[in-house]
């Protein structure tokens, strides 16, 4: 179970950031989980400050921090001090909500590795040591998604990781998470 946010939706990235609020919900998710009715506790959208917020606080720490992250739009400096501390990063729509699908260098790359651009995006997660969660209501792309039993060479990672950041997530930009404002 995860704590959503650290803020409210109407305040997402807003510079309040609810520390005492959020460590309220942490001690009922630690209670929770100390009382053995929930298996693992985590957090989602915490960036490094409400992260050190509760691990400045509470008696456990997060599990997990599942961020927004894809090729192209990768929190590098969240994900290494997660790493530092433990926590395992999950990367909340790897295949950028569908609007990496006709990116022309993606598809260029993912061509030359004989897989689908879905298939590169979840790869390139997990070849950071991130934990992809994708997304499909598709049974066939739900099999093709698991199938990424390749290598990414560390020469074709730097030039995904320097993608330029995709900004337009077309309807979905009325979502807070993926950079507009309610
Ligand atoms: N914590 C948060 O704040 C937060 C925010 C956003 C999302 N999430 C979670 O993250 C998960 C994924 O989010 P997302 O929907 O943005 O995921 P995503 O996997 O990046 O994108 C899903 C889109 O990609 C398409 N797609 C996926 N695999 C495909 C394939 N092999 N071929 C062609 N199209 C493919 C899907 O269409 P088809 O259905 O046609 O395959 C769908 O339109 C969800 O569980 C969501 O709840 C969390």
């Amino acid at each position: 179970m995860i704590i959503h946010s650290p803020q409210p939706w109407g305040d997402f990235a807003g510079e309040e950031r609810f520390f005492e609020g959020n460590l309220e919900a942490w001690r009922a998710l630690e209670e929770a989980y100390n009382a053995g009715k929930i298996r693992a506790i985590g957090v989602s959208n915490f960036e490094q400050a409400d992260l050190a917020n509760l691990l400045n606080n509470a008696s456990i720490k997060p599990m997990l921090n599942q961020v927004l992250a894809h090729i192209s739009n990768t929190p590098f400096d969240l994900i290494e001090y997660c790493e530092s501390k433990g926590i395992l990063v999950e990367a909340y729509s790897p295949v950028a909500h569908g609007k990496i699908l006709d990116h022309k260098e993606i598809a260029e790359m993912a061509a030359k590795y004989g897989v689908s651009v879905p298939q590169l995006s979840i790869r390139y997660c997990l070849e950071l040591g991130l934990l992809p969660l994708p997304k499909t209501a598709n049974p066939d792309h739900m099999r093709t998604n698991a199938a990424v039993d390749f290598e990414i060479s560390a020469a074709d990672m730097d030039v995904l990781k320097s993608i330029d950041r995709i900004k337009d997530y077309g309807d979905a930009n009325m979502f807070p998470v993926y950079g507009a404002k309610l």
